[in-house]
């Protein structure tokens, strides 16, 4: 892994990884190619640990022409796909650009990849690789009493996001079967921590909370998520590119499953001790809930065995202390919230989302 080509890299978990991969390897040389829809921001970006190792590509990963010459010019023996549209909510008001970017975008990849590093250059399995970033969501939803998802479980995505993700991982199986393309692939669950776009669960609740607005909670609130921090995916994605077997799915979690209305009063409870003197304390008492979200899934578990006994992986954080770190990231980061919240795209989506969802 000398250079090593990430895609998606101006968003939350990539630009996480970023920070992550100039830290751990002393002599990586990382390209970020983004096309900088409305959840990527540079600012991510700007307190790189050696900026002389870090070039960023304004570029779609649809456009094959340009993510050949990125290929050759910047001499990538591996690419970490992150670019993707990753907001469930949104892939309901339009499932098209999910189509776009998960399927056709991994497709071009795949096929970039294939075409300059197989077919023009001949590299051996060895030599290159493609990791590509998935879901738990593509494994559906488990009932209450079911084991939780293993690498076998069959595919049961229920929403356009998660059917495109589980579209680009067979995809990505699919090169590694017929054309020999050395690739790995890790199933991931929800991530949380600096960076996220506050359109996701995490973020949105504290952001609301520190102002006085309503919390929204879909439906009962029952529903069941596997929470972990995002340097501990980062940590695991690294972990797999350095020892994880060719043609391998890995699956990654924090075996952190609160309901959502459960994580909900945590970070109100944390805000209350963070925030003394707010008027708005207990924060608890602006949650309200809303219209729930069609085809929620119920409940993600993930059964993390594989990595943890093939590479020792183990997550740092617990839920307690990854969510006081963020909470602690978001409250003296108030330049970079400011920047994200004075975006129109970002008032319009709350319009948009959660207008018409009023009170239960
Ligand atoms: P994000 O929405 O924060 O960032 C996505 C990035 O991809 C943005 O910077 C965007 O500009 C870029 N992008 C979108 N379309 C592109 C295109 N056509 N060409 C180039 N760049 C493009 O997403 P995230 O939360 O950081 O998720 C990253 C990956 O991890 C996704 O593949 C997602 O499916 C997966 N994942 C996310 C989570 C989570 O909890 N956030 C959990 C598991 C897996
Ligand atoms: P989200 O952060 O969108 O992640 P995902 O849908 O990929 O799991 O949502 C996490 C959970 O929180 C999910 O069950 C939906 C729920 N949720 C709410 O209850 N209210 C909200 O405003 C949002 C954005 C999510």
């Amino acid at each position: 892994m000398k250079s090593a080509l990430i895609t998606g890299g101006a968003g939350f978990i990539g630009s996480n990884f970023i920070h992550y991969a100039l830290n751990h390897d002393p002599h990586i040389k990382v390209v970020n190619f983004d096309v900088l829809t409305y959840a990527a921001c540079l600012k991510n970006l700007e307190d790189l640990p050696d900026p002389s190792r870090y070039t960023f590509i304004e570029g779609d990963i649809c456009d094959a022409d340009k993510v050949d010459a990125v290929l050759r010019e910047h001499e990538i023996d591996t690419i970490v796909h992150f670019a993707a549209e990753s907001h469930v909510d949104r892939s309901i008001f339009g499932p098209g650009t999910f189509v776009r970017t998960n399927i056709t975008g991994t497709f071009t990849l795949l096929e970039s990849a294939r075409q300059v590093w197989l077919e023009d250059a001949g590299r051996s399995v060895e030599e290159v690789r493609f990791h590509h970033i998935s879901t738990d969501e593509v494994y559906g939803s488990l009932k209450p009493d079911d084991p939780p998802f293993h690498e076998t479980t069959p595919y049961a995505p229920n929403s356009p996001y998660a059917a495109s993700k589980a579209a680009s991982d067979h995809l990505v199986r699919a090169y590694s079967k017929t054309y020999d393309l050395p690739i790995t692939l890790t199933n991931c669950s929800n991530n949380y921590g600096p960076y996220q776009f506050p359109e996701k669960l995490i973020p949105l609740i504290l952001l609301n909370a520190i102002e006085g607005k309503p919390l929204p909670i879909y439906g009962d609130g029952a529903q069941i998520r596997d929470w972990l921090y995002v340097d501990d995916h980062c940590s695991a994605i690294f972990d797999v590119l350095v020892q994880g077997q060719v043609g391998e799915t890995y699956n990654i979690g924090g075996d952190n499953q609160p309901t959502n209305l459960e994580l909900v009063r945590w970070i109100c409870t944390i805000l209350d001790d963070e925030l003394p003197d707010s008027q708005h304390r207990p924060h608890e008492s602006l949650i309200t809930f809303v219209a729930d979200r069609p085809g929620h899934d119920r409940k993600y578990a993930m059964d993390t065995r594989k990595i943890k006994t093939e590479m020792g992986w183990q997550p740092r954080e617990t839920l307690a202390t990854g969510l006081r770190k963020t909470i602690a990231w978001y409250l003296s980061n108030p330049d970079w919230v400011g920047e994200i919240k004075t975006r129109p795209t970002f008032s319009e989506w709350l319009v948009q989302n959660y207008a018409a969802r009023g009170d239960n």
